[in-house]
């Protein structure tokens, strides 16, 4: 089976840190065609710097990272400081990078790649709000038909919200983005808190890796420790979600994942719901589905995955 062409689009952020380091420790299973970064966690000038640091962490320097959006599509920015501190990648010390952030748009490399890539042959990888990708669409409507697929990170249903109590974060940066790209027609998978929530950093597994004792494993287990204080405080929960490296994992091993190709609609209207996924789980409408929605993971299998792979790099 070929390596999987994708694009990574991310707003790192710890988890996504963790997702694009997967992705570069996968290249028989994952070719990363390009990363760029949005306004999400941490404002653009950070996420697009982030992207680096972890491409240059991986070894990996020749990575073609670009800058996307600043800002979502209508409304102000908001971000995630409190979650993932005032740089969105707080934990270890990192080097600034020294390779070179790309001089295009990161939604015209997204065009671009689309039209020049044969049809069908590129997959989409949102790990932040999904502004440049709702951008790309609508700038240039004759790429929607060319993508193989959009597996995301966002939402949620029997989780409901971690930045309001209706709202999982990606969403609801920017949700006029998300109601676009959901209702688009493209295939989807969404990875919602739903699953994500389950994959936690525990301590044995934070042990894990840095018994891998590589400066990749150690620095992600610096980011985890960082990270994870949002979550145990918030949730009680016995460590940190890795929401983000969920959706390059299902790209490698998709048998640790269950789900259900369901209605997923947006909120755009509501104030007190704005950004909530609207899934329709039971399938108690006539709504036509648009979306493998995942509920379950295999926990130990996805960590078992995520740190032999990061060991390598
Ligand atoms: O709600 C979790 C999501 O929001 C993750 O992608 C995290 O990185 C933040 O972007
Ligand atoms: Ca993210």
């Amino acid at each position: 089976m070929p390596a999987r062409d994708i694009i990574i689009d991310t707003d790192p952020g710890q988890d996504d840190a963790a997702a694009i380091l997967l992705a570069l420790a996968s290249p028989d299973e994952i070719n990363v065609l390009g990363i760029t970064a949005v306004a999400g966690n941490v404002p653009l000038p950070l996420t697009q710097k982030n992207a680096r640091i972890v491409c240059e962490l991986a070894g990996k320097p020749d990575v073609k990272v670009f800058a996307g959006c600043a800002s979502p599509m209508v409304r102000k920015l908001v971000t995630a400081e409190h979650v993932h501190g005032k740089t969105g990648l707080d934990g270890p010390t990192l080097p600034d990078p020294t390779m070179p952030l790309q001089s295009q748009h990161g939604v015209d490399f997204i065009i671009e790649t689309l039209r020049e890539r044969p049809s069908g042959s590129v997959t989409l990888c949102p790990l932040g709000p999904l502004t440049n990708i709702a951008s790309a669409l609508t700038a240039a409507p004759d790429i929607v038909e060319r993508v193989q697929e959009i597996v995301l990170m966002g939402g949620a249903y029997f989780e409901v919200g971690n930045i309001t109590p209706a709202a999982e974060f990606n969403i609801y940066v920017d949700p006029e983005a998300a109601d676009i790209v959901f209702k688009s027609g493209i295939k989807i998978t969404v990875m919602p808190l739903d699953v994500t929530h389950k994959a936690l950093v525990t301590p044995e597994r934070v042990n894990a890796l840095r018994a891998a004792n590589t400066n990749v494993c150690s620095a992600m287990a610096d980011m985890v420790d960082f990270f994870e204080r949002f979550d145990t405080d918030k949730y009680g929960s016995n460590g940190a979600p890795l929401h983000d490296p969920c959706v390059t994992a299902y790209l490698i091993k998709p048998e640790l994942f269950t789900g259900r190709f369901i209605n997923v609609e947006i909120e755009t209207a509501s104030e007190l719901t704005l950004g909530m996924t609207v899934a329709d789980w039971w399938r108690v409408t006539t709504r036509d589905p648009n979306a493998m929605f995942i509920g379950d993971i295999d926990a130990d299998g996805f960590f078992d995955l995520l740190i032999t792979r990061l060991a390598r790099l």
